[in-house]
């Protein structure tokens, strides 16, 4: 049977042996070990929405693996001009081997996947960023070496990353807490699902919009951009209403000493991070980035056989 990555749910079984296996093949990688597991295989890449990371760490794990990438943009593709998702899934399943997906709409992530019998792997819809994520953990569990006793603090919206971070913590057992502004907190059915899953661990999912009880005695302070890809017409509400939600040297100061900074990427400088965080020595955004290219490889392995 095939294996489908649509939300980090999909890896609650194993998501431990992706962050460990993940950092194995790049401590592999970077000693000159070299690894052919996607030997003439092929992904299909529809990108809806632009991208630096993901399109360049999927096409590089490709190479890297001995296998290739085809970037799709629905610009190109008859999708753009009528074709239905399901049509198309049919179609692409006839070819390559797995299909990376970035979508405005989750449930057309959910659709493509039902009518394709290759993988299909969610690279960013409105609700969540399971690849990114699977780096995330990577980059805490080199910096913390352990999850549990952790508290992770995410202060900004309740978007698709924070949604797909909350969960991952529920499966680590990390303490997290997510402080945003009035009406911008995670929706309730991620809250209560990652809340279960932390209730086998013992550790704590805290919603919350003050963002200093957050950032006390964090161990890792993360954020994302306050304005999503597609809500651009919200810019301005947005940006009021997350003004003092900003990841600044006041707000880290309550943070523990060796805390560590993360963010998806991109940043916007001066909105919800100021350059004396982002370049300060407890930031880690680019060994976060650079780890979704070993993040990739192993989601490529564990779906793509
Ligand atoms: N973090 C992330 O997914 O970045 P891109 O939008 O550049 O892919
Ligand atoms: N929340 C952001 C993440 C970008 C990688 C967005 O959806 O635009």
């Amino acid at each position: 049977m095939k294996r489908d990555i649509i939300s980090v749910l999909d890896m609650k079984k194993d998501f431990e042996d992706f962050v460990e296996e993940g950092i194995l093949l790049k401590k592999n990688f970077k000693s000159g070990k070299r690894d052919s597991s996607m030997d003439r295989k092929t992904l299909g890449m529809i990108f809806e929405k632009a991208s630096t990371r993901t399109r360049v760490s999927f096409e590089t794990a490709m190479t890297q693996l001995g296998g290739h990438a085809i970037y799709l943009s629905p610009r190109d593709m008859q999708m753009g001009r009528g074709e239905t998702i399901a049509d198309t899934g049919k179609v692409l399943s006839g070819m390559v081997d797995g299909i990376l997906y970035r979508a405005f709409e989750h449930d057309n992530v959910v659709e493509l996947a039902e009518n394709s019998s290759v993988s299909v792997i969610n690279g960013l819809d409105n609700l969540e960023h399971p690849t990114q994520i699977v780096a995330d953990y990577m980059t805490i569990m080199e910096r913390k070496g352990k999850f549990k006793g952790l508290k992770i603090a995410y202060i900004g919206d309740g978007n698709n990353t924070a949604n797909s971070l909350m969960l991952a913590a529920g499966l680590v057992g990390a303490d997290f807490w997510i402080a945003t502004p009035e009406g911008y907190e995670p929706p309730e059915r991620f809250v209560k699902e990652s809340k279960l899953l932390a209730k086998k661990h013992r550790s704590e999912i805290e919603v919350t919009n003050n963002y200093k009880e957050a950032a006390t005695n964090a161990d890792v302070v993360y954020t994302d951009v306050w304005v999503s890809m597609g809500e651009e017409k919200e810019k301005e509400a947005k940006e009021k209403a997350f003004k003092s939600f900003q990841i600044n040297e006041k707000l880290v100061s309550l943070a523990k000493k060796d805390y560590i900074f993360m963010h998806c990427l991109p940043a916007h400088r001066g909105l919800e991070v100021t350059n004396g965080v982002a370049d300060s020595r407890n930031s880690v955004i680019f060994q976060e980035a650079e780890n979704r290219l070993h993040a990739e490889k192993i989601i490529l392995k564990k779906v793509i056989k």
